[in-house]
């Protein structure tokens, strides 16, 4: 039988990265985890988080995954570290705020900023602020906190004219540093994008679920030739 690929997300939002993945992998046996009794992840502890985390990931390796994808960056900036010492038998796959192809796009339209939208936790999390280090030399990091993007998502609110206030009060100050493109931080966000987009016309939006559904496709091929599982750059 193929291994299995695990997801999973608070909600909704990392349905965006399983689907990107299916489109590449058809044939793939998935598993997609909400965890919507705990959503959202934003706000609550990280202890919290992390045996949430553990739970799920245990089920998924249950079900046979050998992949996961935390299709969440609240909860790979909580426990992606973690969980890749705990579960060595697994190779995981987690998002990050993809800043180092939006410094890139940034600096070849000659702007000077990137804004970047996420959760607290995504904020302070370690693998943001590296990456912000390493990646974007030059350009200005401006990060905002999604406030209430979550939960739009979740309910289908997205297009009232409270969802559109929520959305146009997050961007303000991003839109304010003159960032472009602005990195979705957040899986639920792109969901968010038809109000995002009327609410900061010409500005790019950068989703990294393509880019994570094709890391994600690589390792499970990997893995279905026969390959060492602890081999290799994913983890
Ligand atoms: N989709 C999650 C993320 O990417 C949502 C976080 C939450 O539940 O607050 O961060």
């Amino acid at each position: 039988m193929n291994p299995a690929v695990g997801f999973f997300d608070s909600g909704i939002g990392g349905l965006g990265v399983a689907r990107a993945f299916l489109r590449l992998r058809p044939d793939a046996r998935v598993f997609y985890v909400a965890d919507w009794e705990h959503c959202p992840y934003g706000g609550r502890p990280d202890s919290e988080i992390l045996d949430r985390v553990r739970l799920i990931c245990s089920r998924l390796e249950s079900l046979g995954s050998r992949v996961i994808v935390m299709a969440c960056n609240t909860a790979s900036a909580v426990a992606l570290r973690q969980m890749r010492r705990e579960r060595p038998s697994v190779r995981f796959v987690g998002m990050e705020p993809a800043v180092k192809p939006a410094a890139a796009a940034a600096a070849a339209r000659g702007r000077r900023a990137v804004g970047v939208l996420a959760t607290a936790h995504t904020l302070r999390g370690g693998l943001f602020r590296e990456t912000s280090a390493r990646h974007a030399s030059g350009i200005k990091v401006v990060a905002a906190e999604g406030k209430g993007f979550v939960e739009l998502a979740e309910s289908g609110d997205l297009c009232s004219a409270d969802a559109r206030e929520t959305v146009r009060r997050v961007l303000a100050p991003l839109l304010e540093a003159g960032c472009d493109p602005i990195v979705l931080g957040c899986t639920h966000y792109p969901l968010l994008l038809p109000l995002l987009r009327d609410e900061a016309p010409g500005v790019e939006f950068v989703d990294p679920a393509e880019a994570v559904a094709r890391r994600a496709a690589a390792l499970w091929d990997e893995i279905r030739v026969g390959s060492e599982p602890n081999a290799g750059g994913g983890r």
